[in-house]
């Protein structure tokens, strides 16, 4: 595809849920019509945090490229690759992190945020502390003019622009274009329990679970708090399942739905049906693909495997021209 080249990533975490079909590969899957899009699993930034179990990243990319995959990527138009497939990354890092001081690195909120947050792992690591260089890395080898990221990526993108600017001055040629962030407007979906959805808390409804225990999940689901009896009115606006309602539901349903409960009459067992319903019908053509892609794991390899060929000609190339920038080769 001609246009302009976007290039976004994802950590493999493992098995991808709503809050990442929403919140990121939905509209990765709209824009590969239009664009020249590079997709790539961070699987070296995952690194920062699954250090000491490593081998679980593995398993967790095979999953996210199902994931991508069954999900409507389609590698006729658009470019999925490995990033640990390419050295140009880790190499085109080492040469960035002489040139960026440790400072910009430190005010980097997610940063702190993260060593707040993360209580299962040591995060002072060096390689986490870099790890906004490392997506520099990445961003620049394609020299792409727009990636697409949620909100909480706007820090490290503009920290990746600082880098570039820096890089670009120091050797007097412009090697990188600084690039866009598209931040996609997500819809508010928190998992079961109410809190954001994420598979550490454990409330995640999966692109990869049955129908089953999507139903159960569903089920499980936290409402308006505040409606303790059936008979109670409830209220759309504060409930944790609407919001959902609103992604997969048609607008009358919608309506209906809204004025019903505010009457109490509907309860939120039968609300939670209609929900499944809906649901259900829209995931269903994505957990047929996905059977049968999981099912056949050498065509998943083969397609990021042929994708991180391609991506890695353009990497090199742009290695090189930083190096010639710097009379280095
Ligand atoms: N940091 C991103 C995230 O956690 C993943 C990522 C790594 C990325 N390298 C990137 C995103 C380059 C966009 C561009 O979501
Ligand atoms: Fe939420 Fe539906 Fe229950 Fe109303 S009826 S509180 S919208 S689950």
């Amino acid at each position: 595809m001609a246009g302009k080249r976007i290039l976004s990533g994802m950590q493999p975490s493992g098995q991808l849920h709503l809050g990442n079909y929403h919140g990121a590969l939905k509209n990765w899957v709209s824009m590969q019509d239009d664009f020249d899009c590079f997709f790539f699993i961070a699987d070296w930034h995952s690194l920062t945090t699954l250090y000491e179990d490593p081998k679980l990243i593995k398993n967790f990319s095979f999953e996210v490229a199902v994931d991508w995959l069954s999900s409507g990527l389609d590698p006729e138009k658009c470019t999925l690759f490995l990033q640990s497939a390419i050295p140009e990354h880790a190499e085109l890092h080492l040469i960035l992190s002489m040139v960026v001081p440790v400072p910009w690195l430190e005010r980097n909120p997610t940063y702190k945020e993260k060593q707040d947050e993360v209580k299962s792992v040591d995060m002072s690591s060096y390689g986490f502390l870099g790890y906004p260089v490392l997506q520099t890395a990445d961003i620049v080898l394609y020299k792409a003019h727009a990636v697409p990221v949620g909100i909480d990526q706007v820090p490290h993108l503009e920290l990746s622009r600082e880098i570039i600017r820096r890089f670009n001055k120091l050797y007097q040629k412009k090697v990188f274009i600084e690039p866009d962030a598209k931040i996609s407007d997500v819809p508010k979906l928190n998992g079961i329990d109410g809190r954001k959805m994420s598979k550490s808390y454990n409330n995640a409804i999966f692109l990869s679970d049955t129908e089953k225990q999507i139903t159960k999940k569903v089920k499980a689901m936290l409402t308006d708090p505040a409606r303790g009896l059936r008979t109670d009115p409830g209220d759309p606006d504060v409930c944790n399942l609407f919001p959902m309602h609103k992604i997969y539901s048609p607008k009358e349903m919608q309506a209906e739905i809204d004025s019903a409960c505010r009457k109490a009459e509907i309860g939120c067992g039968d609300c939670k049906l209609k929900l499944v319903e809906t649901l259900l019908e829209s995931m269903r053509p994505k957990m047929e693909n996905r059977k049968e892609i999981a099912a056949k794991p050498k065509e998943v390899d083969e397609i990021i495997h042929a994708g991180t060929e391609k991506a890695r000609k353009v990497a090199r190339a742009t290695l090189q021209e930083a190096k010639t920038a710097m009379k280095i080769v």
